[in-house]
């Protein structure tokens, strides 16, 4: 006989394991079906954010910022250290135990909240019936009232630059160098080439980044991407817009292997040499295999499941969530979706909102933004006013040495509004939140003005950006 439960989520990512958590809150019988697993082939909670990408990618920049740091920063605050090394393998190791320490983490919030972690990997059958075949081959059917997908994405490879997990790696594979290499390739400068490029330049490396479009962060408001391209420039990563990448060549053996990259710009056709490339060219939705064909569950051309603003697939009472789904692939947005199908499956009328999904790209300095760009706005033939404060005149980030970039705030003309904001800075990613929030509940740029921040820190730059909108900021000439 088949288990039966209320809810069984497929994938234990943040958009599976928040939902499975919410619902045995909301006191449901909840099982979580995971195909990641262990020596003794138990479950490996967390999805891609916990094992190989937010967390992971976050531990190696603080340590190679710090390391940058000491060796660039420290004699400007009259700080004399002698000489700076980095051991990569320790580095490496310390990423590594702070992801156990949060696999695990997860693992004892499912005990406390009773929810049931099951290996496998788990497939949707017709009828709200799932099909978990575990490590060892068998499998067995679970009955549900109500299945939510969340089985996360997967980078994309590209022909000319087959990743082999040696030379050619893709982010998972950046995440475990165990020494610098002389010269690392990057092909894709979005997200991923910024951040962990800027890991291994940072540790030394010679960094070049080939980005097929000619624009670049497009997604990015114009005003920072502009800033961001110059600070990059200076933190020496080479980054070659419109350079589309036509084979790749391995060669040399063992320690010594090399990897050679021909692409073609706008000077025309050429060869550079490196001991490792990185591929980072996107995901894809992992719905390939998830779905069996008579499940009722709809897939676009992309791979992505289709589901409305409330995360409901065709089938009745079955829901996906996460990076499987139409929007931007990030965490915190499959967290969110996790909590917002638990809820609707108790009755309630919870609505995740789509329009203040923050972004953080986490270099040095952060870029972080929530809501409208400059350039979306003109489109769309929206009003607005702007305004503007460089951190090279907020106190607290003279004090710290931190002054590159700006804050970012844009209101609507006629409601003031606040429609958007953009920030390259210190600290942009807790600054960025605070506009959330106040953008969640409609707040104006007046608003924003007349709250009192505290003196000195870098949110003052927030609140200097929101009486710039009206034209008065303080502390600018
Ligand atoms: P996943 O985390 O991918 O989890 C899906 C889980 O489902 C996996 O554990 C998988 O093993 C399992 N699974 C898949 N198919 C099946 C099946 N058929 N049966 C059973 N189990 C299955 N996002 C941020 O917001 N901030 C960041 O700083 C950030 N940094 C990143 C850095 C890197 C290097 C990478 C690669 C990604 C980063 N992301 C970041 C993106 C973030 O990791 C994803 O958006 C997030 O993990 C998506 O959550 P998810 O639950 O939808 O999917
Ligand atoms: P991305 O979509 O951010 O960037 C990919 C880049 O590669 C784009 O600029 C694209 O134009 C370029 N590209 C595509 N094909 C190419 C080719 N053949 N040659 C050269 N360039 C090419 O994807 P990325 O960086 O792989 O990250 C995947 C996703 O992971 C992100 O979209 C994001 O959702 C998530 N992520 C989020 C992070 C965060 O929130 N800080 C950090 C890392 C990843």
């Amino acid at each position: 006989m088949s288990k039966k439960y209320d809810v069984v989520v497929v994938g234990g990512g943040p958009a599976g394991y928040v939902a499975a958590i919410r619902c045995a809150q909301l006191g449901m019988k909840t099982a979580c079906v995971e195909k990641w697993h262990d020596d003794k082939k138990e479950p490996v909670l967390g999805g891609t954010c916990l094992n190989v990408g937010c967390i992971p990618s976050k531990a190696l920049l603080d340590s190679s910022h710090k390391y940058s740091e000491a060796k660039k920063d420290f004699e400007v605050h009259g700080i004399k250290v002698g000489k700076i090394d980095i051991d990569v393998p320790a580095m490496i190791e310390r990423k590594s135990k702070i992801v156990k320490q949060l696999t695990q983490g997860v693992r004892g919030l499912f005990m406390a909240n009773k929810v049931e972690a099951i290996q496998g990997f788990g497939k949707l059958l017709k009828g709200k019936q799932v099909e978990v075949t575990s490590a060892d081959g068998k499998s067995e059917v679970l009955e549900a009232d109500h299945v939510i997908l969340a089985a996360g994405s997967e980078p994309i490879d590209i022909p000319p630059a087959p990743v082999d997990d040696e030379v050619i790696v893709n982010s998972t594979g950046a995440l475990e160098f165990q020494d610098v290499p002389k010269r690392l390739g990057v092909i894709g400068a979005g997200v991923i080439g910024l951040e962990l490029g800027s890991v291994w330049a940072r540790l030394g490396a010679e960094v070049t980044v080939f980005e097929a479009m000619d624009a670049f962060l497009p997604a990015v408001d114009s005003q920072v991407a502009k800033e961001a391209a110059k600070v990059f420039a200076k933190q020496e990563l080479d980054i070659k817009l419109g350079a589309k990448v036509s084979a790749t060549k391995v060669s040399g053996k063992g320690k010594n292997k090399k990897v050679t990259v021909s692409y073609t710009d706008s000077d025309g056709d050429h060869n550079a040499e490196f001991d490792k490339l990185i591929v980072a060219v996107g995901r894809r939705p992992l719905s390939a295999n998830l779905l069996a064909e008579d499940s009722g569950v709809e897939v676009d051309k992309r791979g992505f499941v289709v589901v409305n603003d409330q995360c409901q697939t065709a089938v009745d009472g079955v829901w996906a969530a996460g990076d499987l789904v139409r929007g931007p692939m990030l965490a915190h947005k499959g967290m969110e979706e996790g909590v917002m199908v638990a809820e609707r499956i108790a009755g309630k009328k919870t609505q995740v909102n789509y329009d203040l999904v923050p972004f953080v790209i986490y270099t040095h300095p952060e870029i972080a933004w929530v809501g409208k760009t400059e350039q979306q706005l003109k489109e769309e033939g929206v009003e607005y006013n702007v305004g503007t404060f460089p951190f090279s005149i907020n106190g607290r980030a003279m004090a710290a040495n931190e002054s590159a970039g700006l804050v970012k705030l844009i209101a609507d003309a006629k409601s003031d509004r606040v429609l958007g904001c953009h920030i390259m800075g210190p600290s942009a990613a807790d600054l960025v939140q605070q506009v959330a929030i106040a953008m969640e509940f409609s707040a104006s740029a007046e608003d924003l003005g007349l709250t009192m921040f505290s003196h000195p820190t870098l949110s003052e730059a927030v609140h200097e950006a929101a009486l710039a909108v009206g034209g008065h900021a303080i502390h600018a000439a």
